[in-house]
C-alpha cells in the first residue's frame, strides 16, 4: 500500500548533502553506497549528486540480493572478494539495509568506517533528518539509563515491568555518523540498552493501537500480555497479536529447549519530536514508512524481544520483535523520566525543527 510521496523528488539530492555534512564527509572521503536490487534509484543519484557537491569520491556496490527490512541481519551481504577490503578503506558506507550484527560491519567500524543506514522513504527522511539538540539529547538519555541501577515500566494497560541495569551496553542513534567506527541511522532518534541478564520480571502488556514495527508492520489488534520471568518470556495472553507472536517465536526455536527468541531485548524510547503518529494509519504496513518514525517516537516505549548479543550478550537468535508501546511511565531508579508517554525529563526533550504535516 503506498500512498503520494509528499516532497518533490529531486529534493534528495539536496536532502543528502545536508545529511553528507552531518556526517562530516570531506573532499578528500570516499562514501560506499551498498545497494541491492530493491534500493531506490533516486537515492544513488542523490547521493552521487552530494558528494560531487562536496568534492567527495564516491561509488556504489550493488549486490545481487533484495533484502528484506523486516528482518535484521546483513551477515551474507558480502561473499564477493575484495568487498571487505572496499568496506574497509572507506570512510563512510551507507547501507541501504540494517547489517547490524554482521561481521563486515564489524570490521569495518574496527577499521574506522562509518556507517549510515537508509531504509526510510523520502518524506521519513526529510521530515526526521536530525534537529538541532537530538544528539545531545540522545546521549545525555543514554548515558543516564547507563549508569542507573534499575528501570521500572508501568502504564494504565496493566504494564508493570523492571529490570536491572549497568551490565550490558547501551548505545544511542541520533541520526548520523560523524565519527570514526560510529553506526547510525538517518531518520533515527532513540537509544537502545539490554537488561541485565536474567533481571528482567513482570508483565508488558501491549494495547490496541500500539505498534509493530519488526516483524509485522501493523497495530497491536486487542490487548496482548507477556509475562517475563528472570529475562524470559513465559506466557503470552491475548487474541490475534498473541499467536502472532507466540507463533513467531515458536518457528525460531532451534530445537524444542530452546528459548532464545523468548528473550527480552533491547529497551528504550523515541526522541526524535519530527516523528509523526499515525504512519500506519496513513500508509498501510509499510516499513519504509514506520522505520524510523517508529523507533524514534518521542516517549513511546520500544520493548524488544530475541537477540542481545548487539549488547554484549550470546543470543542471537533471528527472532526479533520491535514493538513501541504508548502511554508508559518510565522510572529509572525512583526518578521519572517518561510520564504516560510524554517525555517529562528535561534533557530529553528536543523541540521540533519544523511543522508536522500529519497528526503530532
Ligand atoms: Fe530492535
Amino acid at each position: 500500500m503506498l500512498r503520494p510521496q509528499e516532497i518533490n523528488t529531486m529534493q534528495l539530492a539536496f536532502l543528502y548533502k545536508k545529511e553528507f555534512e552531518l556526517c562530516r564527509v570531506r573532499p578528500d572521503e570516499t562514501v560506499v553506497l551498498v545497494t541491492d536490487l530493491s534500493t531506490r534509484r533516486e537515492y544513488v543519484e542523490a547521493a552521487f549528486a552530494a558528494a560531487a557537491e562536496i568534492g567527495a569520491g564516491i561509488y556504489e556496490m550493488k549486490v545481487n540480493r533484495k533484502f528484506s527490512t523486516t528482518h535484521i541481519g546483513g551477515e551474507w551481504v558480502f561473499d564477493t572478494k575484495g568487498s571487505i577490503a572496499a568496506i574497509e578503506a572507506a570512510d563512510l558506507v551507507v547501507a541501504h539495509h540494517i547489517p547490524l550484527g554482521s561481521e563486515w560491519m564489524a570490521r569495518g567500524c574496527a577499521a574506522g568506517t562509518r556507517f549510515l543506514m537508509i531504509y526510510d522513504a523520502p518524506d521519513d527522511l526529510a521530515r526526521l533528518m536530525s534537529p538541532p539538540g537530538l544528539k545531545e539529547a540522545a546521549i545525555y538519555a543514554s548515558d543516564k539509563v547507563h549508569k542507573a541501577k534499575e528501570m521500572r515500566v508501568i502504564s494504565k494497560a496493566g504494564t508493570d515491568f523492571r529490570c536491572k541495569l549497568g551490565d550490558m551496553f547501551t548505545s544511542c542513534q541520533y541520526g548520523y555518523a560523524e565519527e570514526p567506527g560510529r553506526v547510525d541511522h538517518w531518520g533515527a532518534g532513540h537509544f537502545s540498552t539490554w537488561p541485565n541478564i536474567g533481571t528482567a520480571d513482570g508483565t508488558i502488556v501491549y494495547q490496541p493501537g500500539d505498534c509493530w514495527i519488526l516483524p509485522y508492520v501493523r497495530y497491536f489488534e486487542d490487548t496482548c500480555r507477556l509475562d517475563i520471568e528472570n529475562g524470559v518470556i513465559v506466557n503470552i495472553e491475548g487474541k490475534t497479536d498473541a499467536k502472532l507472536m507466540r507463533d513467531f517465536m515458536d518457528a525460531h526455536r532451534q530445537h524444542p529447549g530452546d528459548n532464545e527468541p523468548y528473550h527480552v531485548s533491547h529497551l528504550g524510547w523515541g526522541l526524535n519530536p519530527n516523528a509523526v503518529l499515525d504512519q500506519i494509519a496513513v500508509h498501510g504496513p509499510a516499513i519504509e514508512r514506520v522505520g524510523g518514525t517508529g523507533r524514534a517516537w518521542p516517549g513511546t516505549f520500544l520493548f524488544s524481544t530475541g537477540p542481545n548479543d548487539q549488547g554484549g550478550g550470546k543470543n542471537k537468535t533471528r527472532a526479533h520483535v520491535d514493538a513501541p508501546m504508548f502511554g508508559c511511565t518510565v522510572i529509572l531508579d525512583n526518578e521519572v523520566v517518561v510520564e504516560d508517554g510524554r517525555i517529562v525529563d528535561k534533557g530529553m526533550i528536543v523541540q521540533p525543527s519544523q511543522s508536522l504535516m500529519v497528526a503530532a
